[in-house]
């Protein structure tokens, strides 16, 4: 999305509408309904109950983004709709990231106002729970938005969560902590490979038992367990051989101590993560999460991976290898408690496929 001329400045003033108007086709799963057979805007008019013009004019806006091919009145998922949509993620999965699109849209509304009119800062509601994303805040008090967010992540994390067990030396552990384990993939992915393993995931109470009940319907069952817990604020449970930390961005020294005191001595800290500071990143889809997360905190800002080094060795943890993962090229890092020297640090690159 790099700008080229003053049409490519007049899009994207407007983007949020094809944005709404991708968002909505997905969320009512309008290129399912159309895979079959091609259907006119009336008769998708009246399937859907959305007044006739409006669906017509929705239908073209989306066919001029490619979205959808129009046969005279006659609409029907593009090639690019087919090979980006319909057979990547499933329908349920692009509905569920659908509906993240009004917080997506909300979010968008206040960084707006607070870089246009830097002054309503101070407006900022009170009471707001600083240390946690928005996303973690819907589903304190929303058991319904925690399943719903579990489900969507166990399916979106199982190609990620197999790549984690394809690289992870487990070496004879036994007790396994997954730290903003979600749904469990991860460690349900680790205890289907490796029996004598026992794990247990820590999460806020909601996320918890969605995640139990995802795990009910597994053959691990009987060896994984969900301990609720404020990660930041409340104390973890102790005596792991391997604690692993995967896509939850909490990197800060407080935080890599207490994941420190949660290993035996010689276990392994596991870090899986892709939000580094990192020069490469200037792709606007990679900068929107750091800028987004200034709107929950101001000073919020993204630590390299060196940083992250030397905190995890301000923790007591060696630093054993640093490499990159399949799934989107994702980062992993190991450290060990109580292990031999830095020198012995590792790179190593297991990437077979492009993200
Ligand atoms: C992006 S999800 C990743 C889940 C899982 N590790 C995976 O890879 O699928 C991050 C998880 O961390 C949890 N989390 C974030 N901050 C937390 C906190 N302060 N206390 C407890 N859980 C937290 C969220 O509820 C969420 O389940």
């Amino acid at each position: 999305m790099k700008i080229k001329s003053k049409s490519d400045v007049d899009n994207l003033m407007g983007a949020h509408l094809p944005s709404a108007a991708l968002n909505a086709a997905l969320a009512i799963g309008l290129f399912w309904r159309l895979a079959g057979s091609p259907q006119s805007s009336g008769a998708i008019a009246q399937a859907t109950g959305i007044p006739g013009n409006r669906c017509r004019y929705w239908l073209k806006l989306l066919a001029s983004m490619d979205l959808l091919d129009q046969d005279g009145d006659l609409f029907s998922p593009s090639p690019v709709a087919r090979a980006a949509i319909l057979e990547t993620n499933s329908e349920d999965t692009w509905k569920r990231l659908a509906a993240e699109a009004p917080a997506h849209f909300e979010k968008s509304l206040r960084l707006l106002r607070l870089l246009s009119e830097p002054d309503a800062e101070r407006e900022q509601p009170a009471g707001q729970i600083l240390h946690l994303p928005s996303y973690v805040l819907a589903m304190v008090d929303d058991l319904e938005q925690a399943r719903s967010f579990c489900q969507l992540l166990f399916d979106l994390h199982t190609p990620l969560a197999q790549d984690i067990v394809d690289v992870l030396e487990i070496n004879g552990a036994r007790r396994l902590l997954d730290v903003g384990g979600g749904s469990g993939v991860v460690s349900l992915a680790l205890l289907r490979r490796h029996p004598q393993l026992t794990a247990v995931v820590a999460d806020i109470p909601n996320v918890c038992t969605a995640g139990r009940e995802i795990a009910a319907r597994t053959a691990e069952a009987d060896r994984i367990s969900f301990h609720a817990a404020d990660l930041v604020h409340d104390p973890l449970p102790t005596g792991f051989d391997i604690v692993i930390e995967c896509d939850l961005s909490i990197f800060d020294d407080p935080f890599l101590a207490k994941l420190a005191a949660s290993l035996n001595e010689g276990g392994r800290l596991v870090i899986v993560d892709r939000w580094f500071e990192a020069e490469k990143y200037d792709a606007p889809a990679r900068l929107a999460h750091p800028l987004r997360e200034t709107l929950r905190d101001p000073n919020f800002s993204l630590r390299t991976l060196e940083e992250i080094e030397d905190g995890l060795e301000r923790a007591g943890l060696v630093v054993e290898s640093v490499g990159s993962i399949p799934y989107g090229n994702w980062t992993m890092i190991q450290a060990r408690k109580g292990g031999a020297s830095k020198a012995g640090a590792s790179t190593w690159d297991t990437s077979r496929r492009a993200p």
